[in-house]
C-alpha cells in the first residue's frame, strides 16, 4: 500500500512540474521581466545616440567660430573724462571686441585739461607737433584685422598720445576704424593724419560721434 502511495506521489509531481513545458515558457524572479526587454531595444539603438551626440558638437563648433570671428576686432580708446571711453564700451559691446585703454604715463589732471590757460599741459602738446606723451601699458594688436580707434577732439586734432600709439605700432593688414567724440566740432582730418603717421594700414576717415547718439544710430554706423 504505502509503494502505492509514493507511486502516486511521484506521478503527481511529475505532472505539475511539466505542468508549463507545452507552450508558454515560465519565467524565474532572477530572468528580466517582458516588459523590460523593449526598453533595453530602445536605449541601445545606435540611432538615437547619434542624434543626441552630434546635436552638442554641431554647438560647440558654432561657439568656437563665433569666439574666434570676435577676436579679430578691438577697441582701442584714449579717453581724458570718459566721454570717449563710454563710446568705446559701446561699440565694444555692440561687436563683441575686444576692448584696449590707452593709459598715459603721466595721467592728465583737470588743470592739464584747462583749455581756458593756454599754458596747460594738454595745450602746449596740441601746440607742438612733435610731442609724444609716453604710454604705460602694452597693446598688442596681434590677430586684429579691424582696430576702432577713439580719441576726444584737442584743438581741432587727436591728442598727441594717440600720435605716440600709432607710432608706436604695426598695423599692416588691419583696417582702422577711427571716432571721436567732441563739445562740437567735427573730426576732421584727424582719421587721415593718424594714417599718416602710422605708416601702415588702412586708415579710415574718423567720424564724431555724438554724445547722445542712439543704439540704432551707433549699430548703423558700425554696419556701414
Ligand atoms: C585741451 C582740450 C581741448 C579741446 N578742444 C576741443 C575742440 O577743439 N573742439 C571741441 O569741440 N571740443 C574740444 N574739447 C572738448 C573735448 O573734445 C570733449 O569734451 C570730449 O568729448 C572729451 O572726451 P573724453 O571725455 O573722452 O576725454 C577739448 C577738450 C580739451 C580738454
Amino acid at each position: 500500500m504505502s509503494k502505492k502511495l509514493t507511486a502516486i506521489c511521484l506521478l503527481l509531481t511529475l505532472a505539475f512540474s511539466c505542468a508549463g513545458c507545452g507552450g508558454t515558457p515560465t519565467r524565474t524572479a532572477s530572468e528580466p521581466a517582458p516588459t523590460e526587454a523593449p526598453e533595453q531595444v530602445q536605449t541601445e539603438a545606435p540611432i538615437p545616440e547619434q542624434e543626441t551626440e552630434s546635436a552638442p558638437q554641431a554647438e560647440i563648433a558654432e561657439e568656437t567660430s563665433e569666439a574666434e570671428k570676435q577676436n579679430t576686432v578691438l577697441v582701442v580708446y584714449f579717453s581724458a573724462t570718459g566721454t570717449t571711453r563710454g563710446a568705446a564700451e559701446r561699440i565694444a559691446a555692440l561687436t563683441g571686441a575686444d576692448l584696449a585703454e590707452i593709459v598715459p604715463a603721466q595721467p592728465y589732471t583737470a588743470e592739464d585739461l584747462n583749455y581756458n590757460d593756454r599754458s596747460t599741459r594738454a595745450t602746449v602738446e596740441q601746440n607742438t607737433p612733435d610731442a609724444r606723451p609716453e604710454i604705460a601699458n602694452e597693446i598688442s594688436l596681434d590677430g586684429y584685422t579691424t582696430v576702432y580707434l577713439g580719441y576726444p577732439i584737442w584743438w581741432g586734432q587727436a591728442p598727441r598720445i594717440l600720435s605716440t600709439f600709432v607710432e608706436s605700432h604695426d598695423f599692416t593688414g588691419i583696417t582702422v576704424v577711427p571716432f571721436c567724440t567732441s563739445g562740437s566740432s567735427g573730426a576732421g582730418r584727424t582719421g587721415e593724419t593718424l594714417g599718416e603717421q602710422a605708416g601702415t594700414g588702412t586708415f579710415l576717415p574718423s567720424t564724431r560721434l555724438s554724445a547722445g547718439i542712439s543704439e540704432a544710430e551707433l549699430q548703423a554706423w558700425i554696419e556701414k
